[in-house]
């Protein structure tokens, strides 16, 4: 087992760019040889080691490509209200760092004791060097990749981070002490389940292969549908005073929807479990792969129809009298879209794919120590009240 405070050890010695210092042995922990000065005092050197151990073992740094997006800002968010104990530092990857959103994680994170930079990365356009130096030195890097992108840049971004980290473990495999970091990459409920979700699926499967066989310590986060899909496709329309649901998803399919918040909750509790194994000098424990399921609560499970009397039901409580009756809305069903990636994403969603619900005992569940996810009725009572409109402006909601 490695010694605990080795790795500030390292740090001080890079910090210091002390080459002097290099395979002696550290009074503090007789098991690390990079330091310990031929020239310092002993007990200079033990205080100064002691000093820096508390401060630099303390330093845990997560850095998040993605983390302006709709599950990116809930785990910056999450990992702030940590309250800054643990997670010392986060390092918030945007292409626009003085966007609006990028701008919000900032704010966010003024009142908190947690240090947050933001660094300009473009996870498609990125070179494997360029990257490399940015997810290097830090105990977790958190994936998590554009709804946009095709399944092609999705395989690609993912050998693109495979790359950077296998360049990383090298350098750490150089170092006896050093922790090769955390991998927490967002991914999608039931990829390698009996049902095909298609090429997007696919892709996330491709990647999650590449990084096993590099092996790559890292978390497959799955979701089921995000509530953020219902406020950027349906709730606009309805907002403006339409009565209208619309999708490809058929009268019976029933879906599971899980709040971007609880994802991003969850997130952050994987991460501070990591932090705390690797705090108290358990790496040894930490497995290669894990897989955490992210579902709503079973009043989540719906069909179209049901999402609609839900939304019907939240939206009469507007106004009164007999008019309300007006608000009640209808579902429409459309046909499969033509491009293939989304074709197959419908397709598995209509052979029940996403019909499943969190029970007692999952580890999601466990995560957030038996905190209740948000509920789709909740959530949605939140955007008529209008506290939703944050979310649709991609501001953190605390
Ligand atoms: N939606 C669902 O129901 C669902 C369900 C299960 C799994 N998933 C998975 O969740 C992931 C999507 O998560 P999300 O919705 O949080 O992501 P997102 O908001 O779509 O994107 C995250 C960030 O990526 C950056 N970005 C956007 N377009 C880009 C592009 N073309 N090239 C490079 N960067 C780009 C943006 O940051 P900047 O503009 O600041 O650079 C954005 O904030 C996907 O992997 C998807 O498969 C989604």
């Amino acid at each position: 087992m490695r010694p605990r405070g080795t790795r500030a050890c390292i740090a001080l010695l890079q910090d210091s760019d002390v080459s002097l210092y290099q395979n002696a042995t550290c009074p503090r922990f007789p098991t690390c040889t990079l330091l310990s000065s031929p020239i310092l005092d002993s007990t200079l050197l033990a205080h100064v080691l002691s000093v820096s151990i508390k401060s630099l073992a303390a330093k845990m740094s997560v850095v998040i490509l993605g983390a302006t997006g709709n599950v990116g800002r809930h785990i910056v968010q999450a990992l702030l209200d940590l309250g800054g104990s643990l997670v010392t530092q986060i390092v918030a990857c945007t292409r626009q760092p003085l966007s609006g959103p990028a701008m919000a994680l900032k704010v966010a994170a003024n009142s908190s004791r947690t240090r947050l930079c933001l660094a300009k990365v473009d996870m498609m356009t990125s070179d494997v060097d360029s990257l490399a130096a940015i997810l290097s030195g830090h105990e977790v890097v958190v994936l998590v990749m554009a709804q946009g992108l095709s399944p092609e840049e999705m395989v690609g971004c993912q050998k693109e981070v495979a790359e950077a980290l296998s360049r990383g473990m090298d350098k750490h495999e150089k170092q006896p002490s050093g922790n090769p970091p955390l991998l927490v990459k967002l991914s999608s409920y039931g990829i390698d389940g009996p049902l095909s979700q298609g090429p997007l699926g696919d892709a996330h499967r491709r990647g999650e292969d590449l990084f096993r066989s590099k092996n790559l310590p890292f978390v497959s986060l799955r979701p089921t549908s995000f509530f953020s899909n219902f406020e950027a496709y349906d709730w606009p329309s309805l907002r403006a005073g339409g009565r209208v649901i619309r999708s490809p998803l058929g009268p019976h399919a029933r879906v599971n929807w899980v709040a971007c918040q609880d994802i991003g909750r969850v997130a952050a509790a994987v991460i501070q479990e990591h932090l705390e194994t690797l705090g108290n000098g358990r790496q040894a424990s930490i497995p290669v792969f894990r897989k955490v399921d992210v579902v709503g609560p079973e009043g989540n499970t719906l069909s179209a129809p049901e999402v609609c009397r839900v939304v019907g039901e939240c939206l009469k409580k507007e106004g009164t009298g007999p008019g309300d009756v007006e608000r009640e809305v209808r579902y429409e069903e459309t046909p499969l879209p033509t491009t293939e990636a989304y074709r197959g994403l419908w397709t598995f969603l209509r052979a029940g794919g996403f019909d499943v619900a969190d029970g007692p005992g999952s580890e999601s569940g466990r995560l957030l120590g038996g905190k209740a996810m948000t509920g789709f009725r909740d959530y949605i009572e939140g955007l008529v009240e209008g506290m939703g409109e944050a979310e649709t402006r991609g501001l953190p909601l605390n």
